[in-house]
């Protein structure tokens, strides 16, 4: 079977999309699916490339079991948009900048905001934490361990 390849993107690919990241794998490895799967993170921006990733970010992370890992990398529009099946922001601003990397050409359908695959979240983006206090890192880790189920149990039920 192909395997589903899934990119997830933030502004700064430091704090919220290395977490999806990470938690998505945590739920593929616990199901025994990764070889299903290719999953990576990218930023709109370069602020951060070549750097891990927040330090705030990866201590709540720990806490929970995950382990960051990647490396930030802004989203080449080129390969990822051809490579990946689903592109997938985080923020209402990342989806439009991922629209305007994808103009005039037909990626714009692999486009998808992660807080589309939360059930009982009553938010719309997964807030940028960068700025903020530990309730911030907090809160982007339930909302994404709550999209992360969401996604893969859209994906088993495209099968
Ligand atoms: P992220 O958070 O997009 O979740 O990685 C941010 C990281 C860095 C900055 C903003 C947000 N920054 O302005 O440098």
């Amino acid at each position: 079977m192909e395997k589903k390849k899934i990119l997830f993107v933030c502004l700064g690919n430091i704090c919220r999309s290395p977490s999806a990241e990470a938690v998505f794998k945590g739920l593929i490895e616990k199901e025994g699916l990764q070889e299903y799967f290719i999953v990576d993170s990218a930023g709109i921006t370069d602020y951060h490339a070549g750097g891990p990733a927040d330090a705030r970010m990866q201590r709540h992370a720990t806490k929970r079991g995950y382990n960051l890992t990647s490396i930030s990398r802004p989203v080449d529009p080129i390969t990822d948009f051809r490579v990946f099946d689903m592109i997938i922001g985080m923020d209402n601003q990342n989806i439009r900048d991922l629209e305007q990397l994808a103009a005039g050409t037909n990626a714009a359908t692999k486009i998808f905001k992660m807080t589309d695959f939360c059930n009982h979240c009553h938010y719309e983006e997964v807030p940028d934490p960068y700025y903020g206090g530990d309730e911030g890192f907090e809160l982007v880790l339930d909302l994404l361990e709550s999209a992360c189920r969401g996604l893969l149990n859209f994906l088993k039920n495209q099968k």
